[in-house]
């Protein structure tokens, strides 16, 4: 079972390590789009033409199901992609609902208080809010947080530059008060160590762990179904980093990584 998946640049590389760990695709076809990263405070209709030129080139590998490892692609530029594409697409940001609605019930909680992080993309599509309010939550921060893409980008997941970024964004939140922490962009997970210091008390929705489990949930892909799964990497410039990248995020979370990858 063959899988494309995409993202503005290596953010989508969280969400191909949960496949990959999940086994639930044997073959993962990964896009960074970094030559144009970042999206999220691009306009709705460039966000579009970014994610159909990103399927354009997928469907060269003839994939079984396209995975939008990207929020602010998820958000704004779905119904187009399923439009054209002749496979199921999935967008993490319906996963994420999910996620959501499942680490509340984990927690016994009926309407947690949420922080809701993103794109601004993302945020100001306000799907992840009407989404939310569908399912019953109705106490969401919404916080758009564009800064965290280009210093994970930049390799900098940690240290003086990213706290500074983050007293900026947080300091004026009831931080002991919220419950869940909804990482609406994928190369946040990149940043949880930061996320957990900042938020002791919260737990992170995560949109690959999120993603997952809506697979198996709704399209019956079983997990460890293939137990050596392979990835193939592609960006629209420095391919070499990108890879570099997901050897150390792969080893970081324990992923496979095939043999000479
Ligand atoms: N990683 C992406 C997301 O999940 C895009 C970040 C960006 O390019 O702005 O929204």
């Amino acid at each position: 079972m063959r899988c494309g998946i995409f993202d503005s640049g290596i953010g989508g590389l969280t969400v191909a390590g949960e496949l990959l760990k999940g086994g639930v695709f044997n073959r993962l076809i990964y896009f960074g789009d970094t030559a144009r990263v970042p999206y999220g405070g691009k306009h709705e209709s460039t966000i579009i033409r970014y994610s159909l030129e990103a399927l354009e080139f997928l469907r060269n590998f003839d994939p079984d199901f396209l995975v939008v490892a990207c929020n602010s692609a998820s958000a704004v530029a779905l119904e187009e992609l399923r439009r054209e594409a002749e496979f199921p697409v999935v967008g993490v940001v319906e996963a994420g609902v999910e996620g959501v609605v499942q680490l509340a019930r984990q927690r016994g909680l009926s309407n947690p208080p949420i922080l809701l992080t993103g794109t601004k993309a993302t945020i100001n599509s306000n799907l992840y809010q009407r989404l939310l309010k569908g399912r019953g939550f109705t106490k969401i921060y919404p916080i758009p947080t564009p800064l965290l893409v280009p210093i994970v980008e930049e390799g900098l997941w940690d240290g003086p530059v990213p706290e500074a970024i983050f007293t900026h964004y947080f300091s004026n939140l009831p931080r002991e008060e919220i419950e869940i922490v909804v990482l609406g962009c994928t190369h946040y997970p990149f940043l949880t160590p930061l996320f957990k210091k900042y938020f002791p008390n919260s737990g992170l929705v995560h949109s690959g762990k999120a993603i997952l489990h809506y697979l198996t949930r709704y399209y019956n892909l079983p997990i460890g179904r293939y137990k050596d799964p392979k990835i193939e990497i592609y960006a629209s410039e420095n391919v070499k980093g990108v890879r570099e990248t997901a050897r150390r995020w792969m080893a970081q979370i324990g992923a496979p990584l095939s043999e000479g990858f």
